[in-house]
């Protein structure tokens, strides 16, 4: 069995998404607000790529429980419930709500990945639960990064590592080049992937605009068991999330 990473969604093969195991890493911030918002007790969530298809399937779903989440140039869309903190996504708020979300990058990775056998998200909070998850589909795992505007995105990047690390652990699997730099990278930061986070374009982003502690809890590491599954167009945890 192989491990393949891409750093951007630019021209992956089809074939290395189709009957593989996909796991989709946006860790600052799509995919570890998206892990948060499972764990504290969210049913579903629905990504998808613009905040006008979000408000209209809110009116078509005609369901109360729904809320509308997501960002553009990091800020909470206007007439949205929530933003892409992580730390919005708080028990109080999204218990046994059923979520729409839109993101720059994050939601348009995830899509992509949908022929995928089975797609998994992954962020430095479940990055181990994610790593046992793809090891046990015992098949080759495509790592695709959402970057950034079609740019590498070093966060991202260190977080391939990590699952890279951790599933060479678990399995005997062949390594591709993308994958083994990865893992090296991340060996290099393993220490201090805060540190790491906050040097990127993105986590430099957000510190300007006073969303910090939003990039310290998303360098965060193993926090959670909570593995996000996409499956027909809808993201669940087979585990109920109760933080
Ligand atoms: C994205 O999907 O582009 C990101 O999650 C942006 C952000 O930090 O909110």
């Amino acid at each position: 069995m192989e491990i393949e990473v891409f750093t951007t969604l630019n021209a992956i093969p089809d074939e290395t998404i189709n009957s593989k195991t996909i796991i989709v890493i946006d860790v600052l911030r799509a995919t570890t607000t998206i892990t948060a918002a499972l764990a504290a007790g969210c049913l579903e969530i629905i990504p998808v790529l613009t905040p006008e298809e979000a408000i209209e399937m809110r009116e078509r779903l005609e369901d109360d429980r729904v809320l509308l989440g997501g960002e553009r140039n990091a800020l909470k869309i206007p007439g949205f419930d929530l933003g892409n903190s992580p730390l919005e996504y708080t028990a109080e708020v999204v218990a046994g709500k059923r979520l729409i979300i839109t993101t720059t990058n994050g939601t348009r990775a995830i899509r992509r990945a949908a022929s995928g056998r089975q797609v998994l998200l992954g962020a430095m909070i479940n990055g181990p639960a994610v790593a046992r998850a793809a090891a046990a589909g015992a098949a080759d795992i495509t790592i695709i990064c959402a970057g950034t505007r079609d740019r590498f995105s070093l966060e991202d990047f260190l977080t391939a590592g990590l699952l890279v690390d951790e599933l060479s652990n678990l399995g005997d699997f062949n390594l591709r080049d993308g994958a083994r730099v990865a893992r090296d990278y991340y060996r290099v930061h393993r220490e201090d992937p805060e540190a790491a986070m906050k040097a990127s374009y993105h986590g430099q982003i957000l510190a300007g605009l006073g969303m910090e502690d939003d990039v310290e809890y998303c360098a965060r590491v193993d926090i959670t068991n909570i593995v996000p599954v996409y499956n027909s167009g809808i993201i669940k945890s087979p585990v109920r999330g109760t933080e």
